[in-house]
């Protein structure tokens, strides 16, 4: 294994802090911005950054043992800054990934209001959510920890939160993704990666021919702002219905009120679990590169994001515009608005109890 430590590609840190473009002053704290190289005897590469806790790149072999980057982003902090209509490219998304009813939930009691970002909604942690803020970094073996204490109050949020996300890189061509945090006040939290996968390589035309199965026999019906209604539908006869591996593209324009709600896949699955230990959540095969992606994880849920809002407008890392569908999402987690919903698995954190989980992203070729 190999670490290879650099600084990304400087811009103010201004624009950290507040989101702007131009150029700045506080390059003192800027020089905290770093990318690691992880690289394993077969040759695969992944980049992490600890701005957003986010995979940079990932460079796995096809079935003829040639490589590209399969995951969308850029080369500089600058783009990730910059990237309108945030995409959240590879980051660790939270403190509750994915959305909330109105911003609103309650603990004990206790009523707390968050920041609405998404229409009425919470999306994806808030205004600075994980991935818009600067996380501590180490070098562990065979990979980094990035560390992150939100604060309480943070865009709302009860609780200090302390948070890890370690990444480390197997020899069996695994991205190993384990979170741990702690908190001194009960709290909610979701967190998970948002990488894009298009496993042609990114910049590639559509995932729509990629093949995708999902254990689930039930999937979460949504309203037309996309928060969960509260049914958990069965997928059979359904557009939603992966258990059996299918082209994304197949049931893609099919006449149904849920694939309109989401614009396409948009939506998040209750897998099939036999216990509560790491299980296959997902397979994702490229047919053409023979490239798989398996999803392994303890989490009981998992969002399939389709790519339905990129629209060409972001130029990625290579110099290709990442169009309509040039990639997706498997992002897993809880369910969406959980915390409104009292009889689906808790989601809170209180003082005291340790909150960790691990998802694992294997690559491999047929
Ligand atoms: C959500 C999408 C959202 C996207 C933002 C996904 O996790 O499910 O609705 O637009 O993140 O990149």
């Amino acid at each position: 294994m190999k670490y290879i430590v650099k600084s990304m590609v400087p811009v103010a840190v201004g624009c950290l802090l507040t989101g702007c473009a131009t150029s700045g002053v506080r390059m003192k704290a800027f020089s905290s911005i770093r990318e690691y190289t992880l690289k394993n005897k077969n040759g695969m590469i992944v980049k992490i950054t600890n701005y957003g806790a986010r995979i940079t790149s990932i460079v796995a072999p096809d079935r003829d043992g040639n490589m590209a980057d399969v995951t969308l982003g850029y080369d500089s902090v600058e783009g990730y800054i910059n990237a309108i209509d945030r995409p959240y490219f590879g980051s660790v998304v939270g403190r509750y990934g994915n959305r909330i009813g109105k911003g609103r939930f309650s603990i004990d009691g206790a009523e707390y209001e968050l920041a609405t970002n998404n229409g009425e909604n919470h999306l994806h942690g808030g205004n600075m959510g994980f991935d818009k803020v600067v996380w501590g970094a180490e070098v562990v073996e065979n990979g980094v920890k990035l560390t992150y204490l939100a604060k309480d109050g943070e865009e709302g949020y009860p609780g200090n939160l302390k948070l890890s996300v370690t990444y480390t890189l197997t020899d069996d061509n695994e991205i190993v993704m384990h979170y741990e945090a702690t908190t001194d006040k009960a709290t909610v939290v979701n967190v998970t990666n948002h990488a894009y996968f298009n496993l042609a390589g990114e910049g590639a035309a559509t995932i729509n021919d990629h093949v995708l199965q999902i254990n689930a026999s039930r999937f979460t019906p949504v309203d037309e702002g996309l928060i969960t209604t509260g049914e958990q539908r069965d997928v059979k006869g359904t557009p939603f219905d992966f258990r059996k591996p299918k082209a994304i593209g197949k049931d893609l324009e099919t006449d149904d009120e849920q694939m309109k709600f989401g614009l396409g896949y948009d939506h998040n699955w209750l897998l099939d679990r036999k216990g509560d230990g790491m299980e296959t959540a997902a397979v994702l095969h490229e047919p053409k590169s023979g490239r798989i992606l398996e999803v392994i994880t303890e989490e009981p849920a998992l969002q399939f994001y389709g790519g339905n809002f990129l629209d060409g407008r972001l130029v990625g890392k290579s110099g290709r515009a990442y169009e309509h569908r040039s990639g997706l999402c498997l992002e897993t987690q809880h369910s969406p608005d959980s915390p409104n919903k009292p009889d689906w698995p808790s989601v809170i954190l209180r003082p005291g109890e340790q909150y960790d989980t691990t998802t694992i992203y294997k690559f491999s070729t047929k």
